[in-house]
């Protein structure tokens, strides 16, 4: 796939800061602060009109790149909450801990895997020089919550910390009542919650989060096969979705930060002002989950081959993403202030794939005095409101509207204007290179189809 037709974006645009974007996605109802009335809750954030919108772009077009367009692959959905036993079997109630030290003087609290190894080394404080403790305190990330309403009775159990685990609870029942065969996958889309100790970086560290996840199931022996097959895919997929191509990368983890559950992982990381983050995590999961469920639950989940008998534990390939730093990637790559040749304001605008640009077209008449032109522009964005996400503008110039739809990133905007009137033709203006094509009217659907539909 390719970008819009849009000049290429030099890959040298200085990196954006989050503020910027947090600033924009308040201003135009993409992301508020959660509880903003109460002040707000760290980590935690409501979507708003515009963000709802980009959002839902983002999980249809990955749903159908993954479920969809595969046929080896199907979806679930599974509960927020799941039976406690599941988060001791999956090693979280063990493993799934920060591990934190205070500063002595400041009283600031910093992860041990985030200090620098100087820091470390000589126990002092990155932020004042300060001596740090000794020895570090370990905090679980895990959410409690209870069921039952009986004080004393109530079952302690937890808000799931990783979406994934649904995916091997459901798996021998979607085994049995789907015609899947191994090697098959199962996704699925949901909220994970953890405590995180340092939540911050707006969308990037978040205590209620959604990932998307991947989770395929092969015979060992193609287990190489597939996880270079799906580490490929995931790479290719946000390398086709953003702008600037050289901040995307592919980085082998090291032993020592291997989660309890990878024998091996790769991240797809992307280069913000954060630095290179991680975007998702390719994991080489092998039998762990399968294995350990079938030993805490006691029920075998050991797959016998219908051909040859063979029965075994099928190992697993994980691509596990997460769907607010796609959200807060896509927009820090999109994000341009462009200087104007006039000398005046910037033009701020998002270069957002018209595949998931929240709105798709905009319809202006060009004049608001002019009846004509209103019922014309009317009549057209409710026709494409059927096919797409459309909005009609008539408020202020031409001019301010273009901008106004840029820096949401609309892809096209359409003109009404006198011409129109006589020849039922109308401008379409595009966002990234604003150059303008005069089509007619009962084009203008599959012109536009064509171009914000992923294929
Ligand atoms: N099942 C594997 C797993 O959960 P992970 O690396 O902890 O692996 C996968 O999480 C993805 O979820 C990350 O690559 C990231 O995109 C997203 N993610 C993780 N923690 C997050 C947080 N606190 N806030 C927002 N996104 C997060």
């Amino acid at each position: 796939m390719t970008q819009t037709e849009n000049k290429p974006l030099v890959s040298d645009t200085p990196l954006v800061p989050i503020e910027k974007i947090v600033s924009l996605c308040k201003r135009r109802g993409f992301v508020y602060p959660n509880s903003e009335i109460y002040g707000g809750v760290a980590g935690i954030y409501d979507f708003g009109p515009l963000g709802v919108e980009l959002r839902n772009n983002i999980r249809r077009y990955w749903w159908w790149s993954m479920v969809q367009t595969h046929d080896n692959v199907v979806g679930i959905e599974g509960a927020n909450i799941t039976h406690p036993r599941v988060w001791e079997a999956s090693g979280h109630v063990e493993n799934f801990v920060d591990r934190l030290v205070d500063c002595k003087k400041c009283k600031q609290r910093f992860r041990v895997d985030h200090l620098p190894a100087e820091n470390l080394e000589q126990h002092k404080c990155p932020n004042c020089g300060g001596e740090l403790m000794a020895e570090p305190r370990v905090f679980n990330l895990l959410m409690e919550t209870y069921l039952g309403v009986v004080e004393g009775d109530r079952m302690k159990t937890y808000l799931r910390g990783e979406a994934c685990q649904n995916i091997y609870l459901d798996y021998d029942n979607v085994l049995k009542s789907s015609r899947m065969q191994i090697p098959f996958g199962i996704c699925q889309i949901g909220k994970a919650y953890r405590n995180e100790v340092t939540p911050g970086n707006f969308l990037f560290r978040q205590r209620e989060f959604e990932q998307w996840d991947l989770q395929f199931f092969v015979h060992p022996s193609e287990m190489e096969q597939w996880f270079e097959y799906w580490k490929q895919y995931r790479f290719d997929w946000y390398k086709s979705i953003i702008n600037h191509k050289d901040r995307l990368r592919i980085r082998a983890h090291g032993t020592d930060e291997l989660a309890h559950y990878a024998k091996q992982a790769f991240d797809v990381e992307y280069h913000t002002v954060l630095g290179w983050q991680e975007w998702e995590g390719i994991h080489w999961r092998q039998d762990w989950d399968l294995s350990r469920h079938s030993q805490f639950s006691g029920q075998d989940l050991s797959y016998t081959d219908p051909i040859t008998k063979e029965r075994y534990i099928p190992w697993i390939v994980e691509t596990s993403g997460g769907v607010d730093r796609t959200f807060l990637n896509l927009l820090l790559d999109a994000y341009e202030e462009e200087p104007d040749p006039a000398g005046k304001e910037p033009r701020t605008v998002l270069h957002l794939h018209p595949w998931l640009a929240p709105v798709k077209v905009a319809v202006f008449p060009l004049q608001k005095n002019k009846e004509e032109l209103i019922t014309t522009a009317k009549s057209i964005h409710r026709n494409l409101q059927r096919l797409m996400v459309s909005q009609y503008d008539d408020i202020g110039n031409i001019g301010r509207r273009y901008r106004r739809q840029d820096e949401i990133g609309t892809p096209y905007c359409v003109t009404v204007d006198f011409q129109t009137l006589d020849d039922q033709t109308v401008t379409v203006r595009e966002r990234d290179q604003m150059t303008q094509v005069r089509i007619p009217i009962s084009e203008l659907p599959m012109y536009l189809l064509e171009r914000v539909t992923w294929k």
